[in-house]
Parts: structure tokens; sequence; C-alpha cells
């Protein structure tokens, strides 16, 4: 659970990837049977030609040359389409597990920079994901698969002749201990791997991101040096795991070839003792070469498997942490009071209390306006109201019932929240008003939109509501970008609307729309609460709070607290900021006015 604060109620879950491994039971059995029979049939050469030597040469037979090459011919046929039988069943188990456990691994990342400081770009389990379905579906299973029947191989060696025995034995020994030591060797840097390229795709996407002011302030170099920095470190990270298993697999098959001769060299002894036939060493020199197949492309496929392997815990560490969120029973809808109880928060991953001894009510039809200066922790408490942060003590309730006590999902339909950095999703207008929901009806997206008076402005766009917006409402306007933001919180009329300086872009029209919205919200008999650092929008509200250094200065009636805080001839004018005189501080964006 780290050290976020886990007020939320959590489960335990256990080992949700091995369930959802295990879900695929039936498939690894069929798959275990299907490479037993293949390992037999991988004897058809050997016995082919002890057959050949032993049989049809001695008695130079051609209808038995004739009829065992057919009998040859069928069995590798038959291998061949076990082979491919034996590849496809282990990608549908990779998708399979990818299947069982995506949206978990979905809802894990859209969690974890809730609860704790996410390192990289946060998506790391997306690739561990792709990383475990990757070698699920790759030849590594397969040889992992075959590595059991080694022992059978060599049985069959030590059946030939004690010595042919011995020789593969000490040769799979020789290979065993190449494998663990690849293994030992990889590790560390298959983990470094992993951290640098996150720490490189971090980089890469805040460029991204930052395009526009990477390019006009001249910092583009500069970052792109930076990255590459990231990008050497990642590089030498994955090349240190590359040579050492490029160079143990280059060992291990030399190793298998070296055995394959020796014993050769073991069965030509023999032959010269008369201790066995020259078909049995000629056989059992394959067939050791055989045995030892597995372990050498298990050693060729270890990287993988060192990778995949860190991915999986990482995975079901990352998800035992932060187990699916239990069903609730399901409340009614709120509507009667919100209220805030000795309300105190810290930022996800820090211990800091960056709000304190928050403390209030509003009943149903009330207007909040927070007002303090900037860092005051006006949008933490913003994130706590709508249950984004948990608070680490206290509460805030809904009719009575603590926010933890809905399912996300279901206290979504009841809040209405506009981020102080709004950002839309790709998608429509009206996707994002109706916030994705596949059944929203017309309506009450143009009830949202009309509620905001985004209405005339989104007919006005290319496809009207059907505009589709890019990655993070690119299209549009920071203040349109806004006022949608304002329609999606008020889409579906929720009983608590919070708006984190919702007119930090609007204009004078825009402010007249946000000052309907929240009477509108009010009418109703809903609460809205504003947070804001111009008056503007706090016209619509009856009620004040004041937040100073994450502390609750002064809460009540909004003419008694704002009488206290702007000097009355200021009061009126809609640009004026708000002066916290008794406090002796200005106001946020350092602009002060005398
Ligand atoms: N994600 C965060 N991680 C750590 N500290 C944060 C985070 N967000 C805000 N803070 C800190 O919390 C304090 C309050 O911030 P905030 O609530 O955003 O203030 P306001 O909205 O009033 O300007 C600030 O000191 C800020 O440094
Ligand atoms: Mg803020």
């Amino acid at each position: 659970m780290g050290v976020g604060p886990s007020a939320y109620r959590e489960g335990k879950g256990q080992g949700e990837l091995r369930r959802a491994l295990r879900a695929c039971r039936g498939a690894f059995l069929a798959l275990a049977f299907v490479s037993a029979v293949i390992n037999v049939l991988y004897l058809t050469g050997s016995v082919y030609m002890l057959e050949v030597y032993d049989r049809v040469l001695a008695s130079r037979s051609v209808p038995t040359l004739v009829a065992i090459s057919i009998l040859a011919a069928a069995l590798y046929g038959f291998q061949a389409a076990l082979d491919v039988l034996r590849g496809r069943v282990l990608t549908r188990v990779g998708n399979a597990v990818d299947n069982g456990v995506s949206e978990r691994v979905h809802d894990v990342i859209v969690r974890t920079p809730l609860r704790r400081r996410v390192g990289g770009d946060g998506l790391q389990p997306l690739r561990d994901l792709d990383q475990v379905r990757g070698f699920l579906a790759s030849g590594g299973p397969t040889a992992l698969f075959d590595l059991p029947w080694l022992p059978f191989y060599l049985g069959i060696c030590f059946l030939f002749h004690f010595w042919i025995g011995m020789t593969a034995l000490i040769g799979a020994l020789v290979l065993i201990a190449v494998t663990i030591l690849t293994d030992v060797m990889t590790r560390s840097p298959a983990r470094e791997t992993v951290s640098h390229g996150a720490v490189r795709f971090a980089l890469a996407e805040q460029a991204r991101r930052n395009a526009e002011a990477l390019h006009a302030l001249g910092m583009a170099g500069r970052i792109a040096t930076r990255w590459s920095a990231a990008n050497a470190a990642y590089l030498s990270s994955q090349t240190q795991a590359a040579d050492v298993t490029s160079s143990f697999g280059a060992l291990g098959k030399v190793l298998r070839m070296m055995l394959q001769s020796a014993v050769l060299g073991v069965g030509a002894y023999l032959v010269i003792l008369q201790e066995a036939s020259a078909g049995v060493i000629i056989a059992g020199s394959i067939l050791s070469a055989r045995a030892l197949a597995p372990a050498e492309l298990a050693i060729a496929n270890w990287k993988g498997f060192v990778a995949a392997r860190q991915s999986w815990r990482r995975l079901e560490e990352l998800l035992e942490s932060l187990p699916p969120q239990p069903a609730l029973v399901a409340l009614p809808a709120p509507g009667a009071a919100v209220s805030v109880e000795t309300l105190g928060v810290a930022p996800p991953g820090s211990l800091a209390l960056t709000l304190a001894d928050v403390t209030f009510s509003l009943k149903a039809g009330q207007g909040l306006g927070v007002i303090g200066p900037s860092g005051a922790g006006k949008s933490t408490l913003a994130r706590a109201l709508v249950g984004v942060w948990a608070p680490v003590r206290g509460h805030v309730r809904l009719d009575g019932a603590a926010l933890d006590q809905w399912t996300p999902d279901a206290l979504g339909a009841h809040l209405g929240y506009l981020p102080q950095d709004v950002e839309l999703l790709e998608g429509t207008i009206a996707e994002n008003i109706a916030r994705f929901r596949p059944d929203a009806p017309a309506s009450a997206i143009i009830a949202a939109a009309k509620a905001a008076d985004v209405h005339d402005l989104i007919l006005r766009q290319p496809a009207g509501y059907d505009t589709r917006l890019g990655e993070g409402g690119i299209g549009l306007s920071a203040g349109q970008r806004q006022r949608i933001g304002l329609a999606r919180a008020l889409f579906g009329d929720p009983f608590l609307v919070v708006l984190d300086e919702p007119n930090s872009n609007l204009d004078a029209e825009g402010d007249a729309a946000l000052t309907q919205a929240i009477a509108g919200v009010r009418r109703r008999g809903g609460v809205a609460i504003v947070i804001a650092h111009r008056p503007s929008a706090l016209a619509a509200v009856d009620m004040a709070l004041l937040l100073v250094d994450g502390t609750q200065r002064a809460f009540g009636p909004k003419e008694a607290i704002l009488a206290k805080l702007v000097p009355p001839a200021q009061a009126a004018g809609a640009g004026a900021q708000i002066r916290l005189v008794s406090e002796g501080r200005e106001g946020d964006d350092g602009q002060s006015r005398g």
C-alpha cells in the first residue's frame, strides 16, 4: 500500500496473474501432453538412422527402406503439425492471461498516481504485461516444456551404452551450469534496462507534451541531450544483458556440437572394443545432441525469460498493492448535505499535510467560494472533496456517508469536477461532455452544454457536437476547453459540483456563463463549491471559506468574509484580485493592486 493515505477500504487480492494463468490450466495440460508426443517424435531421426544402418544396409532390402522412409516422413509431418499447434496454443495462453488482467492493469495505472509518486512515465505495468505475454507466446516456454524430457533422452543414451550415457550426462550438467550462470548474470542488467527504459520514455513523453515551449524557448537541443544520456544508459544495460545471452548462447551451441562429436568418439572407441554397433553410436550421438537442444534453446531465450519473470513479479506486487475495489452496498443518491469534518490531506507519496483541520458543512442549494493565496491548499481541498486524494484524517461526507463508502464509479455520477488544469480526452465533444457514457441521451448532453452556456460555441465547431478533439482537447483554446470541462462537470446534474478556478481562462462572457451555471446548480438543489481568486467567480455563491497555508482561516456567509478581505471600493471591480488585507498577503498571481 506504500506510503499513500489509505483511507479507502481495500480487500486483499491474491496473485491475480497467477489466477489468470491458472485459468489456462487445461491449455497447459494439453501443452504438456503435446510436448510429450513431440519429444517422442523427436526420436524419429535417430530410430530411422538406426534402422537404416542395422537393418536396411545389412539386408540390402529396398522395400524395407521405402517402408521405413514413408513411416519416417509421416512421423516428421505429424511432429511439424504438433509443433505448429503448440506455438498457437501458447500465443493464445498469452492472450488469455493478458485478457484476464489487462483491465486491472489499466485500473492500477490510473489509480497509482492518486496513491503514490510514480517514477518514469507510469506505464511500466503495461510494458510488463506485454513482456509476460510476449514471452508466453515466444519459443521460450516451448524450451521449458522440453527441458523435463532431458532425463528421458539421457536414459535412452544410457540404454545404448553406459559410457554414451555418461558423456551425455556430463554435457547436460555443463549446459545446466551455463544456464544458471546466464540467469544470474542477466538479472541485474535486465532490471536496469527496465528502469532506464522508463526514464527514457518519461523524458520523451515530457518533451512531446511540451513541444511548443521547447521550440519557442530554444530548449529542444538541450532536452534532446538529456534524453540521449538516458537513452545511452538504457542501451548500455541492454547491451550488457544481450552480450551475456549471446555469448552464453554461442557457448551452449558449441558445447552441444562438441558433445555430439564426443559421443561419436566414445562410440567409435566402443565399436573398436566391439561393445556397440555403428548404428548405435550414430543414433546415440544424434540423440544426445537432441537431449540437450532444449537446454541450448533455453539459454538462447533466457534473457526474455528473466525479463518476463521480473515483469511478472513487479505486476503481481503492484496488483496486490492496489486490489480491485470491493463491491459496496449501493447507497441512495445524495441530495441533502455536504459535510467536511476535520479534514487533513497529504499529496500522494508525501507525508506532509498540505491541508489540515478543515471543517464546514453545506446544505442543498448552497454555494461555497473557496479563496486563498497560491499554494494555500485550495486545489488539495477540491481533490479531497471529489475523492481523488483520500484524506489522511477526517472525512468528506455526502448525506452522512463518507466518500469511501461509495464505489468510485457510483460516486462519479453524483459529482461534478472541473480540475484546475482541465484536459479533455481524445474523442468527440459530445463524448467528452457525457464522460464517455455510451448510453448518454443527447438531451442530457445538450442540457449540460446549455447549463455551461457552451451550446452555441459547440455548434460553431466544424462538426458541432461530433467534432473530434485530439489528445488533451487539442483543437480548442484553453478557455473553450475550460467551458466544455464545465459542461462535463455539470453533466447528469450531479449533487456536488466542485470547480477549481473555473474562470482562470475565461472572458467576461465566460464569467457570466459561469455565474449562471453555479446559480443553476444551486437552484436545482445541488451544492456548488467554487475555487476562485477573482471575485467575479463568487457572484453566485452565498458562503465563503478562506484558506491560508493549508488551514481554514474563516468560513461563513460570503459578505461577512469578503468584507474582512477586500476594501469595499474594489469589491465591485470585475478584475479585482482578492487581497488578503487582514493577512497582508497577496492574491494568486502575484499582481498586487494598491
Ligand atoms: N502532487 C503534489 N505533490 C506534492 N505536493 C503538492 C502536490 N500538489 C500540491 N502540492 C503542494 O500542496 C500545497 C497546496 O497546493 P494546492 O492545493 O495546489 O494550492 P492552491 O490550489 O491553493 O494553489 C502546495 O504547497 C504544493 O506545493
Ligand atoms: Mg490550485
